[in-house]
């Protein structure tokens, strides 16, 4: 059900409506068979902790099996957030027996509903691309208009909050790696250490 616009993607009307139809699951961008290789790399298992003890949180899950693969892998805390109310009852349905400790919660990646410094790991697999598509043909990257700006750093001021002094962001986008830089303007670089790889 893809829309005849590309601001349609940012209506959170099209994503309760398109996860109405009995889904499976939709992969964006890459699923874990392809992206576990650099998740080791960048997320090494530091000290004594192991996978099972880091605390994920999953930025707009739709049904992508990330979290369930990664669960499968070894990880446990992963809690799945996404704005549609319908997605997150689907897949709490679909895990509650085969991944009991897998949480999933409905809520608005800018407005986490998780205490400061509590995670150490936030993942966005083409979450934030909806508010670039938002946007429309027009967009230009390199200049993007206010409100995207606002909704980026609206959601990366939350990831920030939340993580660890210690943790990690990773986003997988779409777009090109000059989009990545734009949270390096306005916010604290001293907590930002930015790798694109
Ligand atoms: C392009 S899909 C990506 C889904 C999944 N991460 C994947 O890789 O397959 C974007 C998802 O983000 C959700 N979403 C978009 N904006 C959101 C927001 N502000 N807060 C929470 N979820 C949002 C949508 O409902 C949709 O499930």
């Amino acid at each position: 059900m893809e829309p005849s616009k590309n601001e349609t993607y940012g209506s959170q009307e099209y994503w309760q409506a398109r996860y109405r139809e009995p889904g499976g699951v939709y992969e964006w961008c890459l699923g874990y068979a392809a992206l576990s290789a650099y998740f080791d790399r960048l997320l090494p298992i530091r000290g004594t902790r192991c996978k099972s003890d880091l605390k994920i949180v999953m930025l707009g899950c739709g049904n992508s099996a990330l979290a369930e693969d990664m669960y499968d892998d070894g990880y446990r805390c992963i809690t799945s957030i996404d704005y549609a109310q319908n997605v997150i009852d689907a897949m709490s349905a679909r895990n509650a027996l085969s991944r009991p400790e897998l949480q999933w919660l409905q809520a608005d990646v800018r407005n986490l509903p998780l205490p400061d410094a509590s995670i150490d790991i936030c993942i966005d697999k083409a979450t934030m691309d909806v508010f670039f598509a938002a946007a429309g043909s027009k967009l230009d990257p390199w200049n993007p208009p206010a409100s995207v700006i606002e909704n980026c750093n609206r959601e990366i001021d939350e990831v920030v909050r939340v993580l660890k002094p210690d943790g990690c962001f990773i986003y997988v986008t779409f777009g090109r790696h000059d989009r990545a830089a734009l949270p390096k303007a306005s916010h604290d670089t001293t907590r930002l250490d930015n790798r694109h790889v």
